[in-house]
């Protein structure tokens, strides 16, 4: 059978989650020359270079370098730098992940060359066209010829758009491939001890924060208004904010700065330093946020792949949203929308902290085994 160039991109945080277990699969097919493609849209050592050494990903074979800009400024650059890639590689066939502006921005050249799109997590919708990410989704959706989806829900969306059901390949989920091949290997992270989390045996409880949806941290009233309830929720539990580097600038901006106790260095001592206010730090490793997740009491989050994650590790998660575009993590998971209401936030977490959340069905198909789903069908297909 003839060999098939495969180009796989990746540009963010969690398409690195994404993309490793469909590279690794990849590596051991001796009909695919995957060549891994980084964007650069993420760029921090803590953005990025930590999650190839924690996800074991190998060095991107082409790296883009685009970094940040305004929408149009960064998916523009992105396009014009793939292009010259895709007319140097000539792939037979181009992988995008999730809904960030490098997906769109690669999806948009290999559909001009009539370079076949493969769209993993395809069919995702808020409904809610404020968010860039539900444009993203869209757009990638309309152009791809195979199109992978994690959830029941996300085929049906994909029909409702017209899209042929022969285009659809219900597969599950590949980030709960990665978390479900890493979870062990976390549990062996030293972050509970370093934030004084865990003396000898015990635990302390605590809660986890992740923010950095421009709807949340955009505007300084909301963004003050957030800080100001969970820093009272954190008179209850200790709230450890692993911080997005554009929230943390926003902050700063904002001069919002003492309403949080910032530490570059984690020690034990920075709980108590911070006072019953939320505990920011800087971004952790893919190993340290899994092994602080899957201990949480509770998550407070914006992020889209954490309601994911927290479904497969049972624990109760708040998402600080008006909508979500993964409503099965609510059906089968952890996952309950609050908003940005302060009384709302508040009763739930209360709640949630002495009731937990009732056990429930996982999700069909996240189960570890999505990439090799894929990787057998592309190989049919192509
Ligand atoms: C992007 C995605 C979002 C995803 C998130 C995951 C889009 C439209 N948004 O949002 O869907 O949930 O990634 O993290 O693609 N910055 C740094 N260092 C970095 C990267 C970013 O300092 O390594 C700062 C810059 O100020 C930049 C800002 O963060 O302008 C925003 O980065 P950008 O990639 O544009 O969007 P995210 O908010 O990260």
């Amino acid at each position: 059978m003839q060999e098939k160039k495969i180009l796989i991109v990746v540009g963010t945080r969690p398409n690195f989650m994404k993309a490793s277990p469909l590279v690794k699969v990849l590596k051991k097919h001796s009909r695919f020359k995957p060549v891994l493609v980084h964007t650069g849209q993420h760029y921090d050592t803590n953005m990025s270079d930590s999650f190839f050494k924690d996800l074991s990903l190998p060095e991107p074979d082409v790296h883009l370098g685009v970094g940040s800009g305004s929408h149009a400024e960064q998916t523009g650059k992105i396009m014009i730098e793939f292009e010259r890639i895709c007319l140097l590689e000539k792939p037979d066939v181009v992988i995008v992940v999730g809904d960030v502006n490098s997906t769109i921005a690669c999806a948009l050249v290999a559909a001009k060359f009539c370079i076949p799109i493969a769209h993993i997590e395809s069919g995702l919708r808020s409904f809610d066209r404020t968010m860039p990410e539900e444009i993203n989704r869209l757009l990638t959706d309309q152009i791809s010829d195979y199109l992978f989806t994690s959830c029941e829900d996300a085929n049906q969306n994909l029909i409702n758009e017209g899209i042929p059901e022969n285009k659809i390949f219900f597969v599950g989920n590949v980030m709960i491939d990665s978390l479900l091949s890493h979870i062990k290997i976390a549990q062996k992270s030293n972050i509970l001890q370093k934030l004084g989390l865990k003396k000898n045996k015990s635990l302390k409880k605590f809660a986890i924060l992740t923010l950095h949806r421009p709807s949340n941290v955009d505007n300084p009233d909301i963004l003050k208004g957030i800080l100001n309830i969970l820093n009272s929720l954190s008179r209850k539990i200790p709230i450890i904010f692993p911080s997005h580097p554009r929230t943390v600038k926003l902050i700063k901006k904002f001069k919002l700065t003492s309403m949080i106790h910032y530490t570059e260095n984690i020690s034990p001592y920075e709980l108590k330093k911070a006072n019953q206010k939320i505990l920011a730090t800087p971004p952790l490793s893919y190993l340290d946020f899994l092994c602080l997740m899957s201990n949480a009491a509770l998550v407070l989050t914006d992020s889209g792949g954490i309601q994911e994650e927290t479904t497969i590790l049972r624990v109760p998660c708040l998402t600080l949203r008006r909508n979500t575009e993964r409503p099965i993590t609510i059906k089968e998971g952890t996952n309950i929308v609050v908003g940005n209401d302060s009384d709302r936030i508040t009763k739930t977490a209360i709640k949630v902290l002495k009731d937990g959340i009732p056990k429930k069905e996982l999700p069909k198909y996240w189960d570890g085994k999505a990439s090799e789903r894929i990787i057998k069908i592309l190989n049919r297909e192509l």
